[in-house]
């Protein structure tokens, strides 16, 4: 995954591209690279490192030129350096080129144009697609960049969201081509942008048009076209959000993680506001459902499968890459796809595998490639999340679950206890202290509540670099309790609620093994037991089936406040990326 930018219009290419590039690092952050073109010169910078660090040591902003492309890579092909940094050229520096996705047939592409005498600067895929244009443009009678890069699209196999420009072409213009990744045209007053998603561009437009697979699209000063592959002109929807520039800014928090964390008090009204009824009525017909996501989402997508069970409902919820191993859906399966980028290849992927089923999106990007598969969709409204933790998305996920299963009125009040909830920050300071130094650190939980410890132990691990696992609490005397010795850190989650007895006995097990005990209870028999404790709300002052929320605010800043500790950029951690649209 990486993401992908262009500009052509009034204003200085390489300062919207470089602001754009802010926005999209959480697709990739290993290295970053700008191509603007001014009278017919080409100027490219690139190199490995995060946008703000690279431009500033490369001066992108000083880039003359209304016209460009921009990259921030994920390494997939080859390793993170200058030469593999985007965006690429041909022989000639003609054809420039940034790409996003995975060319499958790349190493049988290269084998052919080297023979042909192409010579290659970096190890990626892409490089191969600028000199495959180029190869193309020798062979066109009109040596035509536009017909070049149709008939190059036709011989890619893989993923590609592509941005393109020729140096000579006959007119200022640059190309876009989407298949499998994400790719929408931003429509401003006499000024064009196309990005791999909406936060890039929203400084400068609110109107957007998603382009859809096999795409291309033109943009030059005066409008843009899309086509389809064989060439001809396709119409494609105009949408406009209600998304401002300031939602996809820090807004005074030294990291989005911190900030996103905060706003969950505001959005999850948001997300109660969403319209659930179809996809309720379909839910309601279907005796067989099927429930697919990956990750945090899929941590979202198990506590649906918990509450639909609890209604005796048959739901089972499966990590997306797994499902095609695991069943054969019919058409008597419902399927319910969870992803908040709704660009998960994995998820896409088990989507499409589920041919012939009816089939249900709950997703927060509107126009994401998720929508366009789906027979209904249910956005979450959290506004866009930068941080590649998942946080707001996954309680307003959880939102829109509960408002499905229970209706809106029993939710009214989780705005207050999220705000509740994130007053015990001092508290888990204290804790995140104790913990900074711990190399594993374990999560139990029964019940519903298991969910809840699965996604703290995702969070903890991906922002702190520290061993975590997650299990139910059943399950520590069937393994995992050899590992427990003197001192290493259990969470508890154990709120006073039907599966509190026997976790007590689990909590009680670790301890006598030297366990040290956090919990987070609202019962003074675990907090006796425990080394530290984080008070959830009294048993009269709320109701049980919003402990979830509850819990799952104080551990996602746990996970926060270590990653901080431990001076990790929570917002960037290590090997990872917001969006995955490789599988
Ligand atoms: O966009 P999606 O919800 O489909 O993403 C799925 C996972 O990649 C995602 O939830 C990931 O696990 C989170 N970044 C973890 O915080």
């Amino acid at each position: 995954m990486c993401g992908i930018i262009g500009y052509i219009g009034f204003r200085s290419a390489s300062s919207v591209i470089t602001e754009g590039l802010k926005h999209l690092e959480y697709r990739g952050y290993d290295s970053v690279g700008v191509a603007v073109v001014h009278q017919k010169k080409l100027n490219v910078r690139k190199d490995k490192g995060m946008v703000q660090d690279v431009s500033t040591k490369l001066d992108f902003t000083s880039m003359d030129g209304h016209m460009g492309i921009g990259h921030t890579r994920w390494a997939t092909h080859g390793g993170v350096c200058k030469e593999n940094a985007h965006p690429h050229t041909d022989c000639k520096k003609n054809v420039v080129l940034a790409h996003n996705g995975v060319i499958e047939n790349f190493s049988a592409l290269k084998a052919d144009l080297a023979s042909k005498g192409h010579i290659f600067d970096s190890e990626t895929d892409t490089e191969i697609i600028a000199h495959l244009i180029e190869e193309n443009m020798k062979n066109s009678k009109t040596s035509s960049f536009k017909e070049a890069f149709f008939t190059s699209l036709k011989s890619l196999e893989g993923s590609y969201a592509l941005a393109a420009f020729a140096v000579d072409d006959s007119e200022e213009r640059l190309f876009f081509a989407r298949k499998n990744s994400p790719l929408v045209i931003g429509v401003g007053k006499d000024e064009l942008l196309a990005a791999s998603d909406i936060p890039a561009m929203l400084k400068y437009t609110k109107t957007f048009v998603p382009l859809e697979d096999g795409d291309v699209a033109i943009l030059t000063k005066s409008g843009y076209k899309v086509y389809s592959l064989d060439g001809k002109e396709v119409s494609r929807k105009q949408m406009t959000v209600d998304w401002t520039a300031e939602m996809a800014q820090k807004g005074g928090y030294p990291y989005f993680m911190e900030k996103e964390i905060n706003d969950q008090k505001h959005f999850i009204n948001e997300s109660l506001a969403s319209d659930v009824t179809a996809a309720k009525s379909l839910i309601d017909q279907y005796e067989n459902i099927h429930i697919i996501a990956c990750g945090t989402s899929y941590h979202a997508g198990l506590m649906f499968s918990y509450l639909l069970g609890e209604r005796g409902m048959s739901a089972q919820a499966y990590i997306a890459s797994e499902y095609p191993y695991i069943v054969k859906p019919n058409k008597n399966t419902l399927v319910i796809a969870i992803s908040q980028s709704g660009e998960t290849a994995d998820v896409l992927q088990a989507l499409r595998y589920a041919k012939g089923c009816k089939k249900i999106a709950i997703t927060n990007v509107v126009g994401s490639t998720i929508t366009t598969i789906a027979d209904c969709v249910v956005f979450i409204n959290a506004g866009p999340e930068a941080g590649v933790a998942a946080t707001k998305t996954f309680t307003c996920q959880l939102g829109i679950i509960y408002k499905i299963i229970y209706g809106k009125e029993k939710l009214e009040s989780l705005s207050s206890l999220i705000e509740q909830m994130l007053k015990t920050e001092k508290k888990v300071k204290e804790i995140a202290s104790a913990l900074a130094k711990s190399e594993n650190i374990f999560f139990i939980a029964r019940g519903k509540n298991v969910p809840i410890a699965y996604e703290a132990s995702l969070k903890l691990k991906e922002i702190t670099y520290i061993h975590s696992e997650a299990y139910p609490g059943g399950e520590l005397k069937h393994g995992p309790l050899s590992l427990i010795s003197e001192g290493v850190p259990i969470i508890a989650i154990a709120p006073d609620d039907e599966t509190l007895a026997k976790l007590f006995g689990n909590i009680k097990e670790a301890k006598s093994r030297g366990a040290k005990i956090i919990s987070l209870t609202n019962n003074l028999d675990v907090q006796k037991e425990s080394d530290f404790s984080i008070k959830l709300p009294e048993l009269s002052s709320i109701d049980p089936m919003l402990y979830p929320f509850a819990m799952i605010i104080p551990l996602q800043l746990l996970a926060y406040h270590v990653s901080v500790l431990k001076g990790i950029n929570p917002d960037r951690p290590r090997n990872l990326a917001k969006s995955l649209t490789v599988e």
